[in-house]
């Protein structure tokens, strides 16, 4: 693969408005919005993650996104899981998602199901909307309903981790067309600089701002992160049914990551699918939810991608945002212009 030099302005800021490719992606249960907002200040964007915020940080969706309003005024998202098991929480997403719009989000990044209505509504106020795949197929089926941008999510992700590496992925998706973000596995500003040089437009991290100030997930999380390494991730279809990406505690560990027989039964069914899934939701919520807030005495699933391996402390949302920027700027390539100035001063001297 050729690599390109890395650069800050690429196709996504441009289509956003924002000054660094950097994306701190949508959280369940760790998106509160004091991290959203210093992600979205700091010259990055923080995507708004519904249920986490009125679920887990109680607030009403409308004053939330007025509260971070109050502590930003740069473009945020709003991540939209267009799931569509339940005709219920398809009509409550509907009514999210015409509340972003109507408080000014125009950013938005669907994952799970068709993006075709969400598409529909952002575009018509000239909004932008990228969606969440793991493979060719789900990339293409997007493209088909109309999205701006693909996250491209690999296998080192944290959440619900992709099958590919990001350079497979890349390499598949490329011929699209559309603005590529790299989600997994980048956790310091070298492997930024590495993805931005494989031809990514941008970079989505989720792991990496859990160990920041702002995030209020518990100490005991921010910690397991720090002292983890990549090889302590492990997927487990003990949260959702689905592989999701936790750090392997002693809790992990005797419990287990296979879903019951039981449960695979169900879910191969055509039917039983759906009421598994919708029984997976509310208890992954409930237990996510306990472990972010209680720490370590709790039955502990620490969600967490192969990023950990370049995570090494706690700090700002500013201190990550302007580094990685830093790092860029750095590396950037002296242009042919600025080349000639230096050697014409060198002649005159
Ligand atoms: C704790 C946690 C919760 C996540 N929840 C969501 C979510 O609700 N919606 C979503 O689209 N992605 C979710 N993700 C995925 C992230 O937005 C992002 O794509 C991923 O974390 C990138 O990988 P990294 O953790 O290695 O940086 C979650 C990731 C983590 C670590």
């Amino acid at each position: 693969m050729t690599k390109q030099p890395a650069k800050l302005e690429t196709r996504f800021t441009e289509q956003v408005g924002i000054e660094v490719p950097l994306i701190c992606g949508a959280m369940y249960p760790c998106s509160n919005l004091e991290l959203i907002a210093a992600a979205s200040e700091a010259g990055g964007i923080g995507i708004i993650q519904p249920i986490s915020l009125m679920f887990v940080h109680g607030h009403d969706l409308r004053e939330g996104i007025r509260e971070i309003r109050k502590l930003t005024d740069k473009p945020i998202g709003f991540n939209a899981l267009v799931e569509q098991s339940s005709q219920v929480y398809e009509d409550r997403m509907k009514k999210w998602v015409d509340i972003a719009i109507e408080e000014g989000v125009r950013f938005f990044i669907t994952a799970l199901g068709s993006p075709d209505w969400v598409v529909k509504k952002v575009h018509a106020v000239g909004g932008v909307v990228y969606h969440d795949v793991t493979t060719l197929k789900w990339a293409k089926r997007a493209i088909e309903g109309g999205v701006d941008g693909l996250i491209c999510v690999n296998k080192r992700a944290g959440g619900h981790a992709g099958e590919e590496s990001p350079q497979k992925l890349l390499a598949d998706l490329k011929a699209l067309g559309v603005p590529l973000i790299c989600a997994g596995g980048i956790g310091d500003e070298a492997q930024f600089i590495e993805a931005l040089e494989m031809g990514y437009d941008g970079v989505q991290m989720g792991t990496r701002f859990i160990a920041t100030t702002e995030c209020s997930a518990h100490i005991d999380y921010k910690h397991a992160i720090l002292e983890a390494e990549a090889d302590d991730i492990v997927l487990t279809e003990k949260i959702s049914g689905i592989p999701v990406a936790v750090i392997q505690t002693e809790y992990v560990k005797k419990v287990g990551t296979h879903a019951s027989w039981l449960a695979k039964k169900l879910l191969q069914h055509p039917k039983g699918k759906h009421y598994m899934r919708g029984y997976y939701t509310l208890k992954s919520l409930w237990q996510l939810k306990s472990a972010s807030t209680k720490g370590m005495n709790y039955k502990d699933y620490f969600q967490a991608g192969k990023s950990v391996d370049g995570i090494t402390k706690i700090e700002s949302v500013a201190d990550i945002v302007s580094r990685f920027a830093d790092a860029v700027r750095a590396k950037a390539p002296v242009s042919a212009e600025a080349e000639d100035d230096v050697e014409a001063d060198a002649t005159t001297e």
